[in-house]
């Protein structure tokens, strides 16, 4: 079946809250007509005056013409009745998240709109399989989820249900392009794609605070820093709402069968429970509005120490960038790029790559007294000098190695930041379990690795998708560390996906 969705297809938006005003603002800005219909008598007109001021600002700071907007507004005017629904060739519903509402929204819209229309929800949570159940024509049913503020968020993640027709999943997808809009396709499996694959971005670091590894300022600061995203974990969940990222992660923990890999944080049930939601109730992990933050002070290097004896291990940013110190300084070293981990040693002891293991467990297994381990580093060349990545020391180590092992590391331009003795640190395991779920994401056909990669970019603006992470990466030491995790641990939430396990299998030699 051919779908015309072009501009002269009129298009009804159902719910005039945040998302269905965005949607109506991104539909008439691409040339529909749009009519935006609310339950709440009165609330369809108020969000078509508020975006009228929502467009005029947008010519003020010269972002369109005020031709332009005067053509959108035009476009969009509120329906006083579902019967306005006659003739549209598009619905969007973006009511409240609640099934039985949308489920009985979709069936009176049924019965108005003609057989041609399609009819696309919103939801960020509610199965798109579970919703069509029960329509006429559940073929013509598929989700599309946009990301909030909607004009300005790229990703639209087309959710196909088992009943979705892949022409109405592939039309929307196309309109989606036309909006201005990066659609990625996905399945209807509970939080779709970014929902479900950025789970353990929270989750990791609420466990380390469950285990009070570190303070939330100190773990942000590594996810930031050596990790390279935008926002650090607690300062984000602040952002969102403690309530809001506790019911999706309650949502996706109880729609996989309580599954314990999506298991919920009693530190942020605690945090609910307080009402410390974060920046809407003025306190979360942090205190808003936030005081004024002082500039950083500029980072200096420590010095490389004359007549040190170091030897190399391995590979990787930090044993490249103390290659590159100790040459500058003039100081000879041993290198062993073939070693089984990652590192330097000095006269004093090791400074190793987290493979996942506590520093204890490092120090008893080899028999180093004086160890510590260091946070693996995704940010673009390490990050930039100064940033913080975690490090940690193993229980019988010195004070002594404690202040040199923090000061190979400012020689090799970070902040190192001390955390409690947490297998895994915060950035592996934290990007570990962010490729672990994508992989499993990609095994279960929610989506494919580009897709993952696209949608954890537009939708919560990762640095790097999943698989460009573990492109990054090495498979093999990916599922070598979430298996000592798992063997820390205990329990489901570090159970390595199938998918990730086959693509650490070296190659046989060819022949
Ligand atoms: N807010 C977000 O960040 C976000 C992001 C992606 C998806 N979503 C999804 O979008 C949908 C809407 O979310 P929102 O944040 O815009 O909510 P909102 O509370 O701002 O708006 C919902 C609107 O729907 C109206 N409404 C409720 N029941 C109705 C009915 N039966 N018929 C017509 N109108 C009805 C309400 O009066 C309200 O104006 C939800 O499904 C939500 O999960 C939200």
């Amino acid at each position: 079946m051919k779908i015309d969705l072009g501009p002269g297809t009129p298009v009804l938006v159902v719910g005039a809250g945040i998302m269905g005003a965005g949607i109506a603002q991104v539909a008439a800005q691409a040339g529909h007509t749009v009519r935006l219909f609310d339950a709440r008598d009165g609330a369809a007109a108020a969000a078509c005056a508020k975006l009228e001021l929502a467009l005029e600002g947008l010519v003020a700071k010269g972002k369109i013409g005020a031709d332009e907007a005067k053509a959108t507004v035009a476009r969009i005017r509120p329906a006083g009745r579902l019967d306005d629904a006659a003739g549209v060739g598009l619905v969007v519903e973006a009511i409240i998240e609640n099934a039985d509402a949308k489920r009985a929204l979709f069936r009176e819209l049924e019965s108005k709109v003609d057989e041609r229309c399609v009819l696309a929800s919103n939801t960020s949570s509610i199965s798109v399989t579970a919703l069509a159940n029960g329509l006429k024509a559940p073929g013509r049913f598929v989700g599309m989820h946009f990301f909030n503020p909607v004009p300005l968020m790229k990703l639209v993640e087309v959710v196909s249900g088992l009943e979705t027709d892949p022409a109405v999943a592939q039309a929307i997808f196309e309109l989606s392009q036309r909006w201005g809009k990066t659609p990625v396709h996905a399945r209807s499996t509970p939080g779709f794609i970014v929902n479900r694959i950025a789970r353990p971005y929270y989750a990791e670091t609420l466990a380390l605070l469950l285990e009070r590894a570190a303070e939330p300022a100190v773990l942000d600061a590594c996810l930031r820093g050596s990790g390279g995203f935008r926002m650090g974990p607690c300062e984000l969940m602040d952002l969102i709402g403690h309530d809001t990222n506790f019911a999706v992660t309650e949502s996706v923990f109880a729609a996989n069968f309580f599954d314990k890999r999506f298991v919920p944080s009693l530190v942020q049930r605690e945090m609910v429970d307080g009402g410390l939601l974060g920046r809407k109730s003025g306190r979360g992990f942090f205190s808003y509005p936030a005081p004024a933050a002082s500039p950083p002070a500029a980072f200096e290097p420590e010095p490389v120490p004359a007549g040190a004896i170091v030897a190399l291990h391995g590979g990787g940013v930090a044993v490249q960038r103390w290659a590159a110190r100790l040459g500058e300084a003039g100081v000879a070293f041993e290198s062993d790029p073939a070693s089984r981990w990652n590192g330097l040693q000095t006269a004093s002891g090791q400074l190793r790559l987290t493979d996942g293991r506590t520093a204890t467990q490092v120090a008893a297994e080899e028999g180093v007294r004086d160890l510590a381990l260091f946070d693996l580093a995704t940010a673009r060349n390490g990050g930039a000098p100064g940033v913080s990545l975690a490090f940690s020391m193993s229980a019988g180590a010195s004070d002594a190695w404690r202040s040199e092992a923090g000061a190979w590391l400012r020689m090799a331009g970070w902040t190192p930041q001390e955390i409690g003795d947490a297998a895994g640190l915060v950035v592996a395991r934290t990007v570990a379990m962010l490729v672990n779920e994508a992989c499993d994401a990609v095994l279960q056909g929610v989506c494919t690795p580009e897709g993952a990669d696209l949608a954890m970019k537009l939708g919560v603006n990762y640095p790097q998708g999943p698989f460009e992470f573990l492109a990054g990466w090495d498979a093999a030491a990916v599922v070598a560390l979430l298996d000592r995790l798992d063997a820390h641990y205990r329990g489901e939430r570090y159970r390595v996906s199938p998918e990730l396990r086959r693509r650490a299998w070296p190659a046989p030699p060819a022949g």
